[in-house]
């Protein structure tokens, strides 16, 4: 079976192909990725309306780029599979839309896929690929869980951040210290200069007991020392960004210890746009390798979001014989 995968919930159209076969992970055939960030640099975040216009733009020039990449016509579709939610709802709706459009046309199914299940199964797009069961650390721009993931559509939260997540207390701090959108590469990069030790900053719920995050008091404690520094806030800011960075990681490193610790796995899978973090990755790994526990990461190219998780994402579900598909063409989505 040949899926069609198209992901339009933000910043980024990506749209790919994933052939399910004999093997037990589906293969990716090609993919292709336009990201809008340019675009919306001028306005220092997303602005929904414009994602929206420019999804429209760009999704049918790269289905048909990633139909010639991998030498297939649109006719050997098998299935259209598209990114129902969470996320901004125009721009879900450009993809839902278009999605319907192409399976329509074609006269084949059309699956709308959770975007989260396409951030935790994008390991299985790596040349290394995961086993079953594993814990998993999802951290993007709008999430922050750990989960217990016994198989394709087997998923038990085991907990989340009880306000901001890992990826908007990155972005926050970023945009309070000026560093603009998107914040968190920008702030990790600044980081490298600076102390991590230099400030003393909150580390919510380390200590909770729980496998809980809360992010919100940090963007807080940031705000108050850029305050405090004043003036001086220039020359300290790497300093600041490092102290930010170190934060957020060790609750995120400490959290998924305690997750490993309460399941009882020896393998974690880390997916979302803040598991390209190289400090995060770095202590993980560290951590991990002390505990021989397996980590696993996507490629850093799809740790943030593109089209070939959601066409994987898909795939493993028909090969898992996870729910079918229909030809409804009834475009839903669902923005949260
Ligand atoms: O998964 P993603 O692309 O989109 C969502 O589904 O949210 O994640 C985007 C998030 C943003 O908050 C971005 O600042 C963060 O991932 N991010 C990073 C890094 N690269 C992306 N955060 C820290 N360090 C990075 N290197
Ligand atoms: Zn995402």
């Amino acid at each position: 079976m040949l899926v069609l995968g198209i992901e339009s919930s933000c910043d980024e159209t990506g749209v790919a192909l994933v052939e399910t076969g004999d093997s037990p992970v589906p293969r990716l055939l090609s993919h292709a990725l336009h990201s809008q960030i340019e675009m919306h640099q001028a306005y220092g975040g997303v602005v929904p309306e414009l994602a929206s216009r420019d999804h429209i733009r760009r999704v049918l020039p790269l289905t048909e780029r990633v139909l010639a990449d991998a030498g297939l016509a649109a006719a050997d579709v098998d299935v259209v599979a598209y990114t129902r939610g969470p996320g901004l709802a125009g721009a879900l709706l450009v993809g839902a839309g278009i999605a319907c459009a192409i399976g329509a046309a074609l006269d084949v199914p059309v699956w709308g896929v959770h975007h989260l299940e396409g951030h935790l199964l994008s390991p299985f797009l790596s040349a290394d690929p995961p086993e079953f069961p594993f814990v998993a650390l999802l951290v993007s721009g709008g999430h922050t869980q750990l989960m217990r993931v016994d198989g394709v559509g087997r998923y038990q939260l085991l907990g989340e951040t009880i306000d901001d997540a890992a990826g908007e207390a990155f972005d926050k701090s970023a945009k309070l210290l000026g560093l603009g959108y998107p914040g968190g590469p920008a702030l990790a990069r600044l980081a490298q200069s600076g102390d991590p030790q230099a400030f003393k900053l909150p580390r919510p719920l380390l200590h909770s007991g729980d496998l809980d995050f809360s992010f919100a008091g940090l963007k807080t404690a940031v705000l108050t020392q850029a305050r405090k520094l004043g003036t001086g806030l220039e020359e300290r800011k790497p300093d600041l960004a490092a102290s930010t960075q170190a934060a957020i990681v060790e609750v995120l490193v400490k959290k998924s210890l305690a997750a490993l610790r309460q399941t009882g796995l020896r393998r974690i899978v880390v997916a979302g746009g803040v598991g390209a973090n190289r400090l995060l990755r770095e202590q993980l790994d560290a951590a991990c390798a002390r505990l021989g526990v397996r980590v696993h990461y996507p490629e850093l190219s799809l740790c943030t979001d593109n089209g070939a998780m959601i066409a994987m994402a898909a795939a493993m579900r028909l090969q898992a014989g996870a729910g079918a598909p229909d030809k409804r063409y009834a475009f839903d989505v669902k923005p949260r």
